[in-house]
């Protein structure tokens, strides 16, 4: 049965395939890449799907600044495997990390994706609110959820990768306290149909 555990360092030469396999060559391209390139993923917010020894998705979540003066997340990537995509991993993949994130005190979540999807979980249109990718996106895929009414009031601005010293309060928690919060899920477990 699938499970969603943290990333390990091991796990990296199966995730990278696995971006090439989802995303093509190009994927360095990306404006996301842009904003990534100068910062590093949360090590509590990576996540993947694993059965038995095989990688079945990934999830990362990068400290960015909004404006140069907001604290937030940027979501991605997240990719399931094309053979077993469909089947609910992504919902339970992204459910239960921004459940995480909110408990570790993060207040806004930026990503680039389809609306179609996205919305389900919360994310609305974040171009109308005034903001910028550093680079070109589609305006209708530039999405932003906040984890409590009034997080989005008066933040907009172009998007940047957060260097160490500014991170927002939640990326303090202590890996002490963040493992606490993990296991304290009960729900934290993988969708039952995949
Ligand atoms: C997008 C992705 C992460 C979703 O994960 P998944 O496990 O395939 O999706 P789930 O099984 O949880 O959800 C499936 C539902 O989402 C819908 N869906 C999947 N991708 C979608 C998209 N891009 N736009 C709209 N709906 C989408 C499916 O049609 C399906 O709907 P249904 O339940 O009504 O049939 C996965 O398909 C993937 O890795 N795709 C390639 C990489 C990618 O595009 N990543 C996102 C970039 S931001």
């Amino acid at each position: 049965m699938p499970q969603i555990i943290h990333e390990r360092p091991e796990h990296a030469e199966q995730i990278e395939p696995l971006l090439d396999r989802c995303f093509g060559p190009d994927r360095f391209k990306k404006t996301a890449y842009k904003v990534r390139e100068n910062t590093t993923p949360l090590p509590e917010l990576s996540f993947v799907t694993v059965e038995g020894d095989k990688l079945l998705a990934t999830i990362r979540y990068w400290p960015i600044l909004i404006g140069d003066v907001t604290p937030a997340l940027l979501l991605g990537p997240i990719a399931v495997e094309p053979d077993l995509q469909g089947k609910g991993i992504g919902v339970g993949l992204m459910r239960e990390t921004l459940k995480i994130a909110k408990a570790l005190g993060h207040r806004l979540i930026v990503l680039v994706g389809d609306p179609e999807y996205y919305s389900q979980f919360g994310f609305q249109n974040a171009a109308v609110l005034g903001f910028e990718m550093p680079g070109p996106v589609e305006k209708r895929r530039l999405l932003v959820k906040e984890f409590m009414p009034g997080a989005l009031k008066n933040v907009s601005g172009v998007i940047s990768g957060a260097p160490e010293k500014s991170l927002s309060p939640g990326r303090i928690a202590t890996k002490a306290e963040t493992d606490k919060i993990v296991a304290s899920l009960a729900a934290f477990a993988p969708p039952t149909d995949a």
